[in-house]
């Protein structure tokens, strides 16, 4: 197989940065008719800027979009949120005057689970007249900023996530994972707490883990370490769980937004 970055040159792809910290945007990709070389030229990208955007993928189909996730790896059953009539590995992300209401709120995908989604992407099959952007965050720039004190205390540490946030009972039951993660494609460090689903750190006493999570929660969102998507119909955002967290911005008033979403679970569980 060639080597990607000299397949990136032969493609040639338009790569335009989304911000400092994370994320690109790109053109001149067809992600249903990739070959290998191609496969893995995305790959390439998705490791070195933890979130893209694909633009211009409108003939996607929900089979397409699949047969695509299932080159990463196995789906994520969801299980709980709602999925695209006659899948139940894509899921449904659709706001519209009867269902407004986004996944505002940083988070992980799935952190809730004991074999979380390492990759997710989001198929933009109709987009607001303006607005319904995603927010990224990188959180190996979140890890990377903190004094060498705090990544010491920090690195021994687990934390639990739950899916409280979907009030289901089945899905309190907490997995647990290491507040701080080692990337096993690129071997960085990447904080993996987060305020939509990371309830406790074990082992601290309940006030000084709820302040650990709230000054983390702040930490790894700040500006510094964000990029936006802005979808266009047919842009298919990809972004790797491992290092990233995402917040979609509900600024769209009654307008139709719709994202079909396949998520690709980790190969083992997250460790340090
Ligand atoms: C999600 O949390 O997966 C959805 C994000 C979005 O709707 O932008």
């Amino acid at each position: 197989m060639a080597e990607p970055a000299a397949v990136l040159q032969e493609l040639d792809l338009d790569v335009r940065p989304l911000s400092g910290a994370l994320g690109a945007e790109v053109r001149g990709i067809d992600v249903a008719s990739l070959d290998d070389d191609g496969f893995a030229a995305v790959h390439a990208l998705l490791m070195q800027y933890s979130a893209i955007a694909l633009h211009g993928q409108e003939h996607l189909t929900d089979d397409g979009l699949r047969a695509f996730g299932l080159r990463w790896g196995k789906l994520d059953i969801h299980g709980y949120s709602p999925t695209v009539p006659g899948f139940d590995d894509v899921l449904m992300i659709r706001s519209d005057p009867e269902r407004p209401g986004t996944a505002e709120g940083w988070h992980s995908d799935v952190s809730w689970k004991v074999i979380p989604p390492k990759i997710s992407m989001l198929h933009a099959r109709k987009v607001p007249s303006v607005g319904g952007d995603t927010l990224f965050c990188s959180q190996y720039r979140a890890y990377e900023d903190l004094s060498d004190g705090m990544k010491a205390f920090l690195e021994p540490l687990d934390a639990e996530h739950d899916g409280r946030n979907f009030n289901i009972e089945e899905i309190r039951r907490p997995a647990t994972h290491p507040v701080v993660i080692r990337h096993p494609e690129t071997g960085r460090k990447a904080l993996y707490v987060n305020q939509g689903f990371t309830r406790r750190i074990a082992g601290l006493p309940r006030g000084e883990s709820s302040a650990i999570i709230r000054f983390l929660s702040e930490h790894c969102t700040r500006t510094r370490y964000q990029a936006r998507v802005r979808y266009e119909p047919g842009t298919l955002a990809i972004w790797d769980n491992r290092c990233v967290q995402h917040s979609a911005v509900p600024d769209f008033g009654n307008e139709v937004r719709e994202l079909h979403r396949v998520a690709v679970l980790c190969d083992e569980r997250p460790s340090r």
